[in-house]
């Protein structure tokens, strides 16, 4: 296991949809692993493959993030290979969305509150199962990554266009 560096906007990788895995063979095993230390490092509570720079339908998230009693010196994670939302229903606010990926900036979006989710587990069984709420928000940002999709493309374009100046600017002033 190693940790990975998680890439940031507007590196290529985000910004592209990635492909879906056929064969869940050592190195889709090695990067799910990688993926798992990465995000505990970093801290976060999901992690999608593109932020490591591979375009491939993986992500991981804390098992245990939706729960308020939840013991931080308890690192699980679950991954999901082709994970897709294939029902959404209702809407809430997630405050102050973050990623990992997208550097000093965090705002509220808008989602939906309750998902179903199919995908494959770590040795190719499909599942399904709804998440709601912190899981639900979790499961709509990561599974965006894999579509190339950002929190930030899901705020106003006001607000979009003053990060991405900020950006621009952090980066002309390196
Ligand atoms: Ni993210």
């Amino acid at each position: 296991m190693a940790i990975r560096k998680i890439l940031t906007y507007p590196e290529k990788s985000l910004l592209q949809p990635s492909i879906k895995v056929d064969t869940i063979d050592e190195d889709i095993k090695n990067l799910i692993a990688d993926m798992g230390e990465t995000m505990f490092n970093a801290p976060g509570v999901g992690l999608a493959s593109p932020q490591v720079g591979v375009n491939k339908r993986v992500i991981v998230y804390d098992t245990n993030a939706a729960n308020p009693d939840k013991d931080d010196s308890v690192q699980e994670f679950t991954a999901l290979i082709n994970p897709e939302i294939i029902a959404g229903s209702g809407s809430i606010i997630s405050e102050k969305e973050a990623c990992l990926s997208v550097v000093d900036y965090n705002s509220d979006v808008k989602r939906y509150e309750k998902v179903t989710v199919q995908a494959l587990d770590i040795e190719g069984n499909p599942l399904d199962f709804e998440a709601q709420g912190v899981l639900a928000i979790i499961m709509q940002h990561e599974i965006d990554h894999l579509d190339g999709i950002l929190f930030i493309d899901r705020i106003s374009v006001l607000k979009r266009t003053m990060y991405k100046k900020k950006i621009a600017k952090m980066q002309d002033d390196q």
